[in-house]
């Protein structure tokens, strides 16, 4: 891939995207929503071979929230087929060669099948010492209720109230190994966070894209990456780069 362009010093390590827009994807084309969560995940692939081409060490997408189950039962058992069968199998392959390591983050509750935890405890096994890039699939997964969760996590674990602080608090996440986000990306022209990694993206850039997921490519990132590197990050300080004028 042609790098020029970009600033290898300035790269992401961790990119998060919300994929959203699938299911007007498929409308537009007189199909059915399942259609676009179908092509949904070639997107992923797509992406993900592009996250690999920059560099950028993580890649979290949100796959299925806490509230997706409230969809019709037909999407829902789409869906999950998709990320079992397709992502969990085939794509799992393919990813492990590309030295993808995969991982999930959410609540592995009741809702979700065994059969569906058992392919994805697979694929984290098989995947795991893998280095090139952390590719986090969100899975029954809401912000709060992570936080909820690393709360429960601490009270559980005996940790007396003086202690507890941000760090306590990150470590307790669904998981503590992946840095936050740096940038986080929303296709389809909306403008929420929908309950995405709400504690982790409290210093991220976010870049928001009019393209419907179905439609994402490794191209559509390379422009969010170049728009995250022409801002001027400062983490609420007065200025990142350059230090404080003088
Ligand atoms: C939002 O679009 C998308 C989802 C709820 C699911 C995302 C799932 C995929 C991209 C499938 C592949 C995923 C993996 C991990 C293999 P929407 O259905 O809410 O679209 P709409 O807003 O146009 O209705």
């Amino acid at each position: 891939m042609d790098l020029d362009g970009f600033d290898p010093n300035r790269m992401p390590r961790h990119v998060a995207c919300v994929m959203d827009g699938n299911g007007r994807w498929a409308t537009k084309r007189g199909l059915p929503r399942t259609e676009g969560h179908r092509a949904g995940e070639e997107a992923l692939f797509d992406a993900a071979q592009g996250a690999l081409e920059l560099g950028v060490r993580y890649f979290t997408v949100y796959a299925f929230s806490t509230e997706n189950w409230r969809r019709p039962a037909e999407e829902v058992r789409f869906l999950l087929e998709v990320i079992a069968d397709r992502l969990l199998t085939r794509r799992r392959d393919e990813l492990h060669a590309l030295g993808v390591r995969i991982r999930f983050i959410g609540r592995r509750d009741w809702r979700v099948p065994r059969w569906v935890l058992r392919r994805m405890d697979e694929a984290a096994a098989l995947t795991a010492a893998n280095e090139a890039l952390t590719l986090t699939v969100a899975f029954n997964y809401g912000g709060r209720a992570e936080i909820v969760d690393a709360v429960r996590s601490i009270v559980a674990s005996g940790m007396p109230a003086s202690k507890v602080d941000e760090r306590a608090i990150a470590r307790h996440l669904y998981d503590p190994s992946v840095p936050d986000p740096d940038l986080v990306i929303r296709t389809s022209g909306e403008f929420r966070i929908s309950n995405f990694l709400i504690w982790e993206l409290a210093y991220s850039e976010l870049v928001f894209s009019e393209v419907l997921w179905p439609d994402f490519r490794r191209e559509h990132l390379f422009e969010a990456v170049r728009e995250y590197q022409a801002r001027d990050r400062r983490f609420g300080s007065a200025a990142a780069h350059e230090g404080i004028p003088g």
